[in-house]
């Protein structure tokens, strides 16, 4: 990706316009700044309205008055909503549920990805775009599909089983591998026949997790299939034109570590819900895991609204300066394009109360202003293009051992990774710390500090590789449930957390976790108290030194909080879930353990302060969230490139202010 400016703009859906709004689109886009838009995503029927009978002459007409417009188009394949007919004439390209129900026409994204028919109309309609518009000075990128495994995750239809028996023979290469991967001698289900094998559809008890697990490893895979068929039909024609999807934050059902790796450019979807007074963190942690899936590479923050969806239970504005604060939010994540769903909010349809950028009401309005605001501020950041977002701390985050460890019969159904990575996420992100999510099985030696909340899954290599990282000097934060089992999700034997039992200077005799009323505390050497709650390890030192100790139950007194140095480094093992209060204690005593140093030091309460950096210059970006004028201290001296203020000592921002800051000893 190589924009000579901040990408401005979002969806566009002409098609469900008259041609004169059209020319009135074009005008107001130039007025709002917008320089990119998302065409046609949803546009099969139109451009495909009989098996075969293509018009794009309706399409021509868009590129060519964009282009005149100064409006560049990231043209998307629109195979996220098959037209009517070709349901009519396959079926049995509808997706089944693991039920057994069929998901019919009528909304969108109603196909199986195993189906060969659809496979076929997909990757034509895809070459026929491509060379269409291959030479069209308007086409800079290419939007492939529509949010992979939004609706419709997984299909459990008899193509799907066909597909899935395809992976296994693959993967397994023979029948008494995958009886011993799947340890099918529990319950007796061995299989003798390939074909004997189904889906994981809906059975009388808890389904083989080994076989879920594989389940969810082919589905992610098959999204990625679909997503790689168009791309080679479109790079066959257009090399140069980078090719993108959409993805969704932290979205379950595909391993975007995989995934972005074939994508030439990151871009996520966001949709914070801003009535939760804590959705910056939320926001925060996404615009991080995004910056992180393209190796830190800037990304595109591809959709978001302007103000209130219209897909929750209730659908809160956005208040006035929060659509502005969160695209602000992202640039300091390292994205280097905002843009929304949609350009013109609908008048027809599911989404006709979804906010878009230009609203049903017209040009006066707060959010046409907002919009126009931020679209004509954005090219002043144009110095910080391409620039890079550092840091010393990462989270470890495997999608694969996300979905053993989300998988049923547990020590507690109630483990889930989301809150668990929250939990660690948000007091670093309250101190200003930014973090890097990085895959446990990557070189971990940029870091200065590694948390690792309940890495339940672990490969061989991805063992090595973390008691490797300590043992040459750095400081991990390993959390309870951590190590427990290998890639097949049999059990790890040797005593928990046993590929990291050295590392980690202990051993976890029994786990013990809570009832809903149940709780207990926890007493740390500094003697401070803090509730915990939810689980405990009953855990024996071996090499490690306690730093809390349990206060009740019949395993008082044994270690909670522990430290070991191992080689050069220290592993920290935390084997509860301490409130939020010694959540920041024990974040605290990692931080210093690693030399850890905020973006800033003393940040009032509701800021967030980040940087970015291309080796010759850096920018501060300083946000307020709070509803007070705030007074950020500042060692520095800088300009902000949003107003030419000049600071050094303090900054000074109002509510929901914002300020860059070229920092001046980086010129
Ligand atoms: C998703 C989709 C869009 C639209 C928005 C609404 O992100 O990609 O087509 O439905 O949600 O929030």
């Amino acid at each position: 990706m190589n924009f000579p400016h901040m990408i401005y703009g979002g969806d566009y859906n002409p098609d469900q316009w008259t041609e004169d709004i059209w020319q009135e689109d074009a005008r107001l886009m130039q007025e709002a700044g917008v320089n990119l838009v998302s065409l046609g995503i949803f546009s099969w029927a139109k451009l495909e309205p009989q098996p075969g009978v293509f018009d794009f002459a309706w399409l021509d007409q868009l590129m060519d008055l964009l282009h005149a417009h100064g409006i560049s188009v990231n043209l998307a394949t629109p195979t996220a909503s098959p037209p009517a007919w070709m349901v009519r004439l396959h079926p049995e390209m509808l997706p089944v549920t693991a039920e057994g129900v069929t998901l019919w026409h009528g909304s969108r994204r109603h196909y199986c990805p195993h189906n060969p028919d659809y496979h076929q109309y997909a990757t034509r309609i895809a070459a026929k775009l491509a060379e269409r518009y291959k030479e069209h000075p308007a086409l800079v990128m290419w939007h492939v599909d529509n949010e992979y495994g939004c609706h419709v995750g997984e299909c459990f239809c008899d193509n799907s089983a066909a597909a899935f028996r395809g992976w296994l023979k693959q993967r397994y290469t023979s029948l008494d591998k995958l009886n011993f991967a799947w340890g099918t001698a529990f319950w007796g289900q061995q299989y003798g026949e390939w074909e004997e094998i189904p889906p994981p559809r809906s059975s009388p008890s808890f389904p083989n997790p080994t076989q879920q697990l594989d389940w969810a490893r082919f589905t992610s895979d098959s999204w990625l299939a679909c997503f790689d068929e168009q791309k080679a039909v479109l790079k066959a024609v257009t090399p140069q034109i980078p090719v993108t999807t959409n993805f969704m934050g932290f979205h379950k059902g595909i391993d975007y570590v995989k995934f972005a790796s074939h994508e030439d450019v990151v871009s996520n979807d966001n949709y914070p819900d801003t009535s939760d007074s804590e959705w910056m963190i939320q926001a925060g942690m996404t615009c991080d895991l995004m910056r992180s899936l393209g190796n830190r590479r800037p990304w595109i923050l591809m959709e978001q609204s302007t103000t209130h969806v219209n897909w929750r239970q209730r659908n809160a504005t956005k208040l006035p300066g929060v659509m502005r604060l969160g695209s602000y939010q992202a640039i300091a994540r390292g994205a280097d394009g905002i843009m929304f769903f949609q350009w013109r909010q609908s008048k027809a349809g599911a989404e006709k109360f979804h906010s878009g950028m230009y609203p049903h009401i017209g040009a006066d309005s707060r959010v046409w202003r907002e919009v126009k605001e931020l679209g004509n501020e954005l090219p002043k950041l144009a110095p910080v293009l391409s620039s890079q977002v550092q840091s010393d701390t990462a989270i470890l985050m495997d999608w694969e051992s996300w979905w053993a460890l989300d998988l049923d019969s547990k020590p507690s159904n109630d483990l889930r990774l989301m809150p668990q990575l929250m939990a660690y996420y948000a007091p670093l992100f309250k101190r200003n710390i930014t973090v890097d999510f990085a895959h446990p099985e990557t070189d971990l030696s940029r870091y200065k500090l590694v948390i690792a909340p309940n890495l339940y899954l672990v490969t061989d290599s991805a063992a090595a590789n973390i008691n490797h990282y300590v043992e040459n000097g750095g400081t991990l934060l390993m959390s309870f449930f951590s190590g427990i089992v290998d890639e097949n999700e049999h059990i790890r034997l040797g005593g928990y957390p046993a590929p990291f039992r050295e590392m980690v200077g202990l051993v976890v005799e029994e786990f013990a976790p809570y009832s809903e009323t149940q709780s207990n505390s926890i007493c740390t050497v500094d003697d401070k108290q803090f509730k915990c709650g939810f689980w405990s390890d009953v855990i024996h030192l071996e090499n490690a030194k306690a730093l809390a100790a349990f206060e009740g139950d019949y395993y008082a007194g044994s270690p909670a909080i522990t430290c070991n140095q191992f080689g050069k480094g220290n592993a920290f093992y935390v084997g509860t879930i301490p409130e939020s209060d010694g959540m920041e204690w024990l974040i605290e005593q990692v931080c210093k353990s690693a030399s850890i140093q905020p973006v800033s030091m003393n940040a009032p309460a509701g800021v967030e302060l980040l940087q970015r950096t291309n080796g010759k210059s850096s920018w501060l970006f300083a946000l307020n969230y709070s509803a007070e004028k705030v007074t950020i201290p500042f060692d520095g001296r800088g300009r902000d490139l949003l107003t030419g203020a000049n600071f050094n000592e303090s900054i000074y921002l109002d509510p929901t202010g914002v300020a860059i800051i070229q920092l001046d000893d980086s010129n």
